[in-house]
């Protein structure tokens, strides 16, 4: 059977208001109500939860962009999983480069992942590196990446964890990577998968983000082979983050 595809979209620090944030949610829902076989996933502002989440179903659902390694105590400023209980939240960005520069590391970063698995979030793990260099250190770079992700992650869990390939030098950038290359990484990471977790790696989801918008999508999943997309400044915009989800489907 074909698996289902996933486009996630990562509104960072960018929606302020409850009105944009549903405009934004309608607005899709109306442009995409064909798509049959891809989940689409919105990631706002935790504050926007509350109105947003009626706006969930089975195939549009809510994300948020990290959750606390910890259930509840003095963690100043963080958020908990149980704040997000209430509000149908399915899945949640982890290691997001962004947070990783700010001080998360691999370790943080599948204690994050357990506490998703363990309370019914599907964690979108994010990886990649920050640069290549001509030796290929950064394919070890991946492959060490992906098994810290899965680091005594029970057997049970593996598929429910859901890889992001982000490198680094191409989010936010003006173009993405190229799809004869994300599907070079893709094979790399199906492999590093098969090496971690064994077979039942043939049933992790592989996204790919940075700079992904509604020209290059199309070719990027086809030719590519991900599994979707983790989408920044494009699901920021309705029109493009339709197009996005329309032609991961072709
Ligand atoms: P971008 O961001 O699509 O704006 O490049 C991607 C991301 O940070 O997940």
């Amino acid at each position: 059977m074909k698996k289902r595809k996933i486009i996630v979209a990562n509104w960072k620090m960018n929606v302020f208001t409850e009105k944009e944030a549903k405009k934004i949610v309608s607005e899709v829902k109306t442009r995409t109500i064909n798509v049959k076989n891809t989940d689409i996933v919105f990631c706002p502002n935790p504050v926007f939860l509350p109105s947003l989440y009626k706006m969930s179903s089975k195939k549009y659902l809510f994300g948020v962009q990290d959750v606390s390694a910890e259930e509840r105590g003095s963690f100043t400023g963080q958020s908990s999983f149980m704040h997000f209980k209430p509000y149908k939240v399915k899945f949640s960005i982890i290691g997001h480069s962004e947070r990783r520069k700010i001080g998360e590391n691999d370790e943080l970063i599948n204690k994050k992942t357990k506490i998703c698995l363990n309370n019914g979030i599907f964690p979108i793990v994010c990886i990649g590196e920050e640069f290549r260099d001509e030796h290929g250190g950064y394919l070890d770079f991946i492959k060490n990446q992906i098994k810290s992700v899965f680091t005594g992650i029970p057997k049970n869990q593996i598929i429910d964890v859901v890889l992001a390939y982000e490198p680094l030098w191409a989010i936010g950038a003006s173009s993405a990577m190229k799809p004869e290359d994300v599907f070079e990484m893709y094979l790399w990471i199906k492999k590093c998968l098969k090496e971690t977790v064994g077979t039942v790696s043939d049933n992790i989801k592989i996204l790919y983000g940075g700079a992904v918008d509604d020209k290059n999508s199309r070719d990027i999943i086809n030719i590519g082979s991900v599994d979707g997309f983790l989408v920044g400044r494009a699901s920021l915009d309705p029109k493009a983050f339709s197009e996005i989800i329309k032609n991961s489907e072709k």
